[in-house]
């Protein structure tokens, strides 16, 4: 795994409306030239340096240490990972075409096991499998096949943001609305543009009043990291706040409405995303703020009927007890550290997809998206 400088110069211009372009300058994650090419989101906003990996193993310790993350951008990543996996077994496996298949299956099941709560990474492998196993290619036309889709589903992520930015815009209503946001479901999260950012881009695109409140995300601070580099980085007003802090501004009538991310959302639209969402939709739901999630579809999970179902992530002590090489907490301290909660489908208004934007109830209006 080797490091270089530039991360903000990684990837391509987005096409079309030129203001919208100016907002679409960040690529987390790209395939370039064999490689995975992702920037290490554990220095911003202090640094901006590219991670390369060149093994699927690497790719693997990236999204576990969290260099890359963000439900979609994982999923992507995995589908990179697969390649170069298949690249590798094809080194290694000297034409034998069940060496190169066990080699390729054992990435996958690997790839699978780095995070378990966002839909889209075992979306993305899943999505390799019927290439893998077809009989009719030889190891070396399944190696490409594999890198083919995982360039596919690069772009088509980088197009569904664009879409759910462009659906989610129309609900953006008010002279000068005020967004909240949590997490990061920008850019940095997805192949670009952002879902929740994408939305907020788009909105802030068609009218330059729009405002934004960042909630800083503990323990790992997406939002006071990465949610606001984002957006200070392209001129979007931003104030950042701590995440105790949005019920006394929606009190005060600061906030207009919510868009969030997600990482795995059920039939009944169920949502899981960052530890702290469902605090904030229950504020929201109190102050007649409206709640919108949103997402690819491809983060939509039509195989578990309800929230309870999702696995959530529990995380390292160390993240709660202090932060980096800081420790402020007592040595003794019992600790929990859940990665994301379940914000219940009564408190969401819309989910904003990329096929466009699902009401409730979300069991049927998902259904007819599918
Ligand atoms: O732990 P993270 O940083 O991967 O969690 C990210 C989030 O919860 C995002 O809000 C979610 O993945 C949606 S990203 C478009």
């Amino acid at each position: 795994m080797t490091a270089g400088d530039g991360a903000g110069a990684a990837g391509l211009a987005a096409g079309g409306d030129a203001r919208v372009a100016a907002v679409d300058n960040i690529r987390p994650v790209l395939w370039r030239d064999g490689a995975v090419v992702l920037i290490d989101q554990r220095k911003l906003p202090l640094e901006e340096v590219e991670l390369q990996c060149t093994t699927w193993q690497e790719v693997a310790e990236a999204i576990c240490n969290m260099t890359v993350r963000g439900a979609p951008a994982l999923g992507v990543t995995a589908g990179m990972g697969m390649a170069l996996a298949a690249r590798q077994a094809l080194a290694d496996s000297s034409g034998d075409a069940a060496r190169f298949h066990a080699a390729v299956q054992a990435a996958s099941k690997a790839l699978f096991e780095t995070r378990p709560t966002a839909v889209n990474l075992p979306w993305a492998l899943r999505e390799m499998e019927p290439i893998w196993k077809r009989e009719d290619l030889s190891p070396a036309e399944i190696t490409e096949a594999i890198e083919k889709r995982a360039v596919r589903i690069f772009e088509e992520d980088l197009a569904s943001c664009h879409a759910i930015g462009e659906h989610g815009a129309d609900l953006i209503t008010g002279d000068e609305p005020v967004v909240l946001t949590h997490c990061n479901a920008g850019a940095l999260a997805t192949a670009g543009y952002g879902t929740a950012l994408g939305v907020i881009r788009s909105a802030y695109v068609r009218n330059p009043k729009l405002r934004v409140f960042a909630d800083e995300t503990r323990p790992l601070l997406q939002g006071a990291r990465l949610t606001a580099w984002e957006l200070v980085r392209e001129g979007i007003p931003v104030s950042l706040i701590t995440d105790n802090m949005s019920g006394y501004f929606m009190k005060k009538g600061a906030i207009t409405h919510v868009v969030v991310g997600a990482d795995r959302i059920t039939a009944n639209g169920d949502t899981a995303n960052k530890i702290g969402t469902y605090m904030v939709s229950v504020l929201a739901r109190e102050h007649g703020i409206p709640f919108y999630v949103a997402a690819p579809f491809s983060t939509i999970d039509l195989s578990l009927a309800t929230g309870d179902s999702i696995p959530i992530e529990e995380r390292a002590e160390t993240e709660v007890t202090g932060y980096g090489s800081e420790r402020w907490a007592p040595w003794d301290v019992k600790v929990r550290n859940p990665a994301f909660d379940v914000t219940p489908n009564a408190n969401i208004a819309a989910i904003i997809t990329d096929r466009g934007v699902a009401r409730p109830p979300f069991t049927e209006s998902l259904r007819a998206l599918a």
